[in-house]
């Protein structure tokens, strides 16, 4: 049995009222966990405040949206200024063109883009400007691989889905998904055979370059070459999601990291910079095809506002200027953590296999190599919630599942790294107590 991390709070009170209106107590399930969430008061730099006044440094970062910490000032700043000047105006302006001109700078397969409000909704609109450009009807998903929670994509998805046990959410017709596939990530042989099958048919595959839905998962060497070379072959279109490793692998997030151009690209998170905002995109030829061009149909009221268009705008700006320092240190301070895990694991005894990529890490309770979804669930998960809550009591926040993935940001200190692997010397303490012979 765990302890759980928290007793009497005004976080157990705001649960307790908020379960009576939201279902679950909040409004996305990742942010459910046992006995109850902390509820935020305020947030600034590394760190987040709870209602009874507790500081966690943070490691969540809001699911890896904030790459600068929380309340950046230059962001908070430029925002302010903008928010003077109206919040939403239905027809377009400079800074829409400014940013997106910005973006495909630095994600040069984005020839044209659309800019929209989530990471739910591009992958959507990736998928189906692929449809429309193709004109074939399936694609290819990958086990654990979460693009969002729209019908065509939650099928053995990760995330919150395979955290919650619904990985195949009820409420989605299967005529609905029955156009897409699902493969085993990292496995080029299942690729293969399936596009030798019926290769002719598939308008897209989306993959997270690199899974960070189900913990951490990296690809094997030339996977991601051989996707590229596949899907090219076959007339297939190539969408990378990058919703995550987007401005984290890399300023050009993994189509840079890894040198692979893919024929579309998803970009969310880091890019709006706390603000809602996400963007797809890719070949002029595909993009051409959008309405009010073509016949593919998608629009947003808040598509590309001017709130979120100036904060996304403002931090590419800085991620542009500032990316020979910010990417090598982020890195450098990720293998400084992981490093003091992996020592701590060892000598704590505790079955562990910790990765790390850029800004990104997570540590899996198994002594056996995590390189798909499959691995990843046959992880210990009673280990990882004992070690969850020990660190919640110690004050450091990751995200509450093993099917999530830890980030830093700059706001992060060589303070706050010290205090963290001596929190992580607790909570693999905690974590061998429950430990399950495997
Ligand atoms: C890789 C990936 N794609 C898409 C999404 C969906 O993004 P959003 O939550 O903004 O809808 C997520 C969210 O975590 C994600 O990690």
């Amino acid at each position: 049995m765990v302890e759980p991390a928290l007793t009497e709070s005004k976080s157990k009170a705001l649960f307790e009222r908020a379960k009576k209106i939201l279902p679950g107590g909040v409004n996305s399930p990742v942010r459910a966990f046992e006995p109850y969430p902390f509820f935020v008061e305020c947030a600034q730099g590394s760190k987040m405040y709870d209602a009874d006044g507790k500081a966690y440094v943070d490691y969540c970062m809001a699911y890896g949206a904030l790459l600068l910490g929380h309340a950046y000032p230059e962001i908070i700043e430029a925002v302010k200024n903008q928010l003077a000047k109206g919040t939403l105006y239905g027809v377009p302006t400079e800074r829409e063109v400014e940013f997106a001109e910005l973006i495909q700078k630095s994600s040069p397969c984005m020839e044209m883009m659309r800019l929209v409000n989530s990471g739910t909704e591009a992958t959507m609109h990736a998928i189906r400007a692929a449809r429309g450009y193709t004109n074939r009807k399936k694609i290819i998903k990958f086990e654990g691989c979460f693009h969002g929670s729209h019908d065509a994509v939650l099928v053995k998805a990760g995330s919150g889905a395979t955290t919650f046990a619904a990985p195949n959410s009820l409420g989605i017709p299967e005529e609905t998904t029955q156009n897409t596939i699902v493969l085993p990530y990292n496995n080029i042989e299942a690729l293969e055979a399936t596009f030798k099958r019926e290769g002719y048919h598939i308008a897209a595959v989306i993959v997270e370059p690199v899974l960070a839905n189900v913990g951490l998962i990296l690809p094997k060497k030339d996977y991601l070459k051989n996707l590229r070379k596949i899907t090219s072959a076959n007339g297939t279109v190539l969408i990378f999601d990058e919703i995550i490793t987007g401005f984290r692998l890399a300023l050009g997030g993994a189509q840079e990291y890894f040198n692979v151009k893919p024929d579309m690209a998803t970009l969310g998170k880091v890019l709006g910079a706390g603000f809602p905002l996400a963007a797809f995109g890719g070949k002029r030829e595909i993009m051409q095809n959008i309405s009010p061009v073509g016949k593919v149909y998608q629009a947003g009221t808040f598509s590309g506002n001017p709130v979120s268009a100036t904060a996304g705008f403002t931090i590419l700006n800085i991620l542009s200027q500032k990316k020979n320092q910010i990417y090598p240190k982020l890195q450098k301070n990720t293998e400084e953590l992981t490093k003091g895990l992996i020592d701590l694991a060892a000598s704590h005894k505790v079955p562990a296999q910790v990765y790390n990529i850029a800004s990104l890490y997570q540590i899996f309770f198994t002594d056996k190599p995590i390189s798909d979804y499959a691995c990843a669930k046959n992880s210990d998960l009673q280990m990882f919630t004992a070690y969850f809550q020990e660190l919640l009591r110690q004050g450091v926040f990751i995200p509450p599942s093993q099917f999530e993935t830890c980030f830093l940001s700059t706001a992060h200190t060589e303070d706050n790294l010290k205090f963290t692997v001596n929190s992580f010397d607790k909570a693999l303490a905690a974590a061998s107590k429950t430990r399950h012979p495997q």
